[in-house]
């Protein structure tokens, strides 16, 4: 029987973030251009896409225009993965296991769902899209941490699609960043406070007790994470909108891991 094979060998992305910010309409325009409409996701789903000629890989950069393989323009998997807080497990599954091939994760979110009508309290969207940030970094960080050899894994860029830049309620991206880390820095806090209350009881939760960014007992940065090889980009970019989409900042940033 014949069946068609994913090419195992091509370089990944793996899309994740938040239910409904994005992700399953953002791979129907990697795909084809343009939107699509999509359900909520069950299940993850690969789709195979080719940078367009307007962007330049990485790879490529210093080519000739005479060179033939410059006019090549690289292919990649995108791995989509359901945002729902009770089928997550799909994304960390796709981040535990060894992926020799995974470029860098893209994380979207909302940027239209992160700012509180109520002064003193973060949006419920913040709240979330920085809990999930948190635990994907945090394993990200156990990854460099826990790597048996002395130069530690292969670096992992993250890139933080802003999305839904269309909407007049959304943050511009250097503020999704700002708010990001601020509340990253509080949810560290908490968790930490958690682990020792909890710690009292049970001495095995000692080693679990992990602190995400360099230590540091301040303000978390997203710089923070170079050190465990993890840089990361806040871009921002619309999916839909009444202009059509923009993802060009995206685009180009997957030029630069191929
Ligand atoms: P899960 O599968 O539950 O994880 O959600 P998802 O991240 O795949 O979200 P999905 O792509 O299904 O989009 C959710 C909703 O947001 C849809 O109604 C989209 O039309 C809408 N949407 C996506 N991108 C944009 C955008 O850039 N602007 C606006 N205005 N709406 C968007
Ligand atoms: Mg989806």
């Amino acid at each position: 029987l014949y069946r068609a094979r994913t090419p195992t060998s091509l370089p990944s992305f793996l899309l994740v973030g938040p239910s409904g910010s994005g992700k399953t309409s953002l791979l129907t325009v990697f795909e084809n251009g343009s939107p699509a409409p999509t359900h909520l996701s069950q299940t993850p789903s690969t789709v195979q896409v080719q940078l367009p000629p307007s962007t330049k890989a990485d790879s490529q950069k210093y080519r000739s225009e005479h060179d033939p393989t410059a006019k090549q323009r690289p292919k990649f998997l995108i791995i989509d993965t359901p945002g729902h807080g009770k089928l997550r497990n799909h994304a960390f599954e796709q981040l535990r296991k060894p992926q020799p091939h995974l470029k860098g994760i893209i994380f979207v979110v909302d940027s239209a769902s992160l700012s509180s009508d109520t002064p003193g309290r973060s949006a419920a969207g913040l709240t979330e899209a920085a809990q999930y940030l948190h635990d994907i970094l945090l394993l990200l960080q156990k990854r460099y941490t826990g790597a048996k050899s002395s130069k530690g894994p292969p670096e992992l860029p993250v890139l933080i699609a802003a999305n839904k830049l269309d909407l007049f309620t959304a943050l511009p991206a250097q503020l999704v960043k700002s708010a990001l880390e601020a509340e990253i820095t509080r949810i560290r806090t908490t968790r930490a406070k958690g682990l020792l209350d909890s710690a009292v009881k049970d001495e095995t939760l000692e080693e679990e007790r992990e602190w995400l960014g360099d230590g540091g007992e301040g303000k978390f940065e997203f710089g923070q994470m170079e050190e465990v090889n993890v840089p990361i980009k806040v871009v921002g970019g619309n999916v839909i909108g009444a202009d059509g989409s923009d993802i060009s900042g995206w685009w180009e940033w997957i030029g630069e891991q191929l």
